[in-house]
């Protein structure tokens, strides 16, 4: 299997690292149109095969040829948020980039499957899915595996327990809209509700929708760690026909009683890219918010579609 991260930033940068130490594919290709950084990074990551133990070969340009007939392409070119900034302020530069990123990908492989990390994320995600014309099942966004992922990691710290037995579900779009689901979550099969007051549970849920800027607060830019991972956690669920469970953002079309609009839902990943989208029962303020957030989805979606008429 074949792997092109596109974007050799921070986050690019780890999605590479962290895949190749899973040791799941035959080839890794970093590609940025600054060819020294991602040569540079991917070297640097192959110079530590020998220490960590892994074979993926690791490459780093800036031609798409060398990216061609890839199996997964993972996309976290862009500008990443700075201080003050929302992810939607982002649109009007990456909408361009990932739009001709998609193109230039589909020119050197056929049909991939496409992670898109770029933010604003769910509009990067329709971006690339209008772009490449491919099916929904094989272009879809990172989000929700991170998000839940600080929920769980904020959980773990207030419980005193491992973050490995945190389980939760979180969905909506990628911004400060998201829908954790305190329902949902639970510590080593005990409903979280047992275990965290209802006050700070709603702190913590609070931060999660926040956990980003946080993060881009205390740094001056966005995070890379638990972004990376989450992507390469993706494309290992992918590569190993796994059906693993994830909050991924996918094209909706009537699930949730939402359509026409990409949004953060459970599905399941496998050798085809999306498997299916489990639709969960929701009670009357859940599915609220997950429409509320749809529908700030749909507005940035639409600065998009007015952008790519001019
Ligand atoms: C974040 C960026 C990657 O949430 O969107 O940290």
């Amino acid at each position: 299997m074949k792997v092109t991260v596109v974007g050799a930033g921070n986050v690019g940068a780890t999605v590479a690292n962290v895949l190749a130490h899973k040791d799941i594919v035959d080839e890794i290709v970093l590609l940025d149109l600054k060819g020294d950084m991602a040569r540079g990074k991917a070297l640097d990551s192959w110079q530590q095969a020998p220490i960590d133990y892994y074979s993926s070969q690791l490459s780093g340009t800036d031609n798409y040829k060398d990216t061609a007939k890839s199996d997964i392409v993972v996309i976290t070119a862009g500008i990443p948020r700075r201080p003050g900034m929302s992810r939607d302020d982002l649109i009007s530069t990456n909408a361009k980039i990932v739009t001709s990123v998609t193109a230039s990908i589909l020119k050197k492989s056929r049909n991939p499957i496409i992670i898109i990390v770029s933010n604003p994320l769910d509009v990067m995600t329709y971006a690339a899915h209008v772009s490449s014309k491919l099916d929904r099942t094989r272009v879809f966004g990172m989000a929700g595996i991170l998000d839940t992922a600080r929920y769980r990691a904020f959980l773990a710290t207030e419980i005193g327990v491992s973050p490995k037995d945190i389980q939760a579900l979180l969905m909506g779009g990628h911004g400060d809209t998201m829908v954790p689901l305190p329902r949902y979550t639970t510590v080593a099969g005990i409903p979280v509700t047992e275990l965290v007051e209802k006050d700070k549970l709603k702190a913590i849920v609070e931060r999660t929708k926040k956990g980003g800027g946080e993060l881009v607060k205390l740094m001056g830019t966005s995070a890379w760690y638990a972004p990376g991972a989450a992507a390469a956690q993706m494309v290992e669920a992918i590569v190993k026909n796994e059906n693993r469970i994830f909050p991924c953002c996918v094209n909706l079309k009537g699930e949730y009683g939402l359509k026409d609009v990409y949004l953060g839902v459970p599905v399941t990943l496998n050798r085809k890219g999306v498997g299916k989208i489990l639709e969960v029962n929701l009670n009357k303020r859940e599915q609220k918010l997950l429409h509320n957030s749809a529908a700030h989805v749909k507005a940035v979606m639409k600065t998009f579609d007015k952008m790519n008429k001019k």
